[in-house]
């Protein structure tokens, strides 16, 4: 049986002090239900956050994290700095990375490495945009995006990473992908990692994000390969948030 994942994407919102209640309004209404939760934070908030969430079951993340191991490469944070901060995770290739900072599939690749390094499980984010899907092209897009990953850091390295399926078209427009589309592409994702090793397709967690919310959310969790969700906007709120780990 695979263990679930809630992850929370806070992208670059809030305020200390907004994002310090959240943490704690979260902490506050964790119940033990079976499943990981974690948050991703902005890059500058991750010290104080990092000390809120020492000792509860409430796990940290990054939204990024740097592609080479360090040097002159300003504005980046790397592996290295994260894990000083108790990083359990870090999202590598979101939608908004590819789209507007010009992350490819090879640095995002990089990037995961970077992060395995450090112990850091990376969140690999894959998806196809509306023009994408409706020219057929889902599959091949997500083909590059996994094989990119595969040809630098191997097969064997998705057995400490986890694999979202964020449908481009879904993130953050209110559009959430039917449970039966997200499981097609979930199925296909596992199959495609099955096809170069059993073990680790049955093992690896594979995230829906995109839209999810506390009323779609339980229909997408119920389907065999979805274990669980990234969540953007419904997590910048402690109950909506909740309420989502608490559908799985
Ligand atoms: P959303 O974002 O839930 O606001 O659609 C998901 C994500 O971008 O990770």
């Amino acid at each position: 049986m695979r263990r679930s994942l809630v992850v929370g994407n806070w992208k670059m919102n809030g305020t200390l002090a907004s994002s310090e209640l959240l943490a704690k309004g979260i902490i506050a209404g964790l119940s033990d239900n079976n499943a990981d939760i974690a948050v991703c934070v902005p890059y500058i908030y991750l010290p104080r956050i990092s000390e809120l969430l020492n000792g509860t079951s409430l796990s940290l993340g990054a939204q990024n994290v740097g592609d080479k191991v360090s040097g002159a490469f300003t504005g980046e944070i790397s592996a290295a700095m994260l894990s000083e901060f108790n990083c359990k995770y870090a999202i590598v290739g979101h939608s908004e990375r590819r789209t507007y900072y010009g992350d490819t599939n090879v640095s995002v690749a990089e990037r995961f490495c970077q992060a395995q390094q450090q112990n850091i499980i990376p969140v690999l984010c894959v998806g196809e945009t509306l023009e994408q899907r409706e020219q057929d092209q889902t599959f091949a897009v997500i083909d590059a995006q996994l094989d990119a990953v595969i040809n630098l850091a191997g097969i064997a390295a998705f057995s400490t990473a986890v694999i979202a399926y964020e449908p481009v078209w879904a993130i953050g427009t209110g559009k959430t992908a039917t449970d039966e589309q997200a499981q097609e592409v979930h199925h296909y994702i596992r199959q495609f990692i099955a096809a170069k090793d059993q073990t680790i397709a049955d093992k690896i967690q594979i995230l829906y994000g995109g839209s999810a919310k506390p009323d779609n959310a339980k229909g997408l969790f119920a389907m065999p390969d979805i274990d669980g969700g990234l969540i953007g906007g419904a997590s910048l709120d402690a109950e909506s948030f909740l309420k989502i780990y608490q559908s799985i």
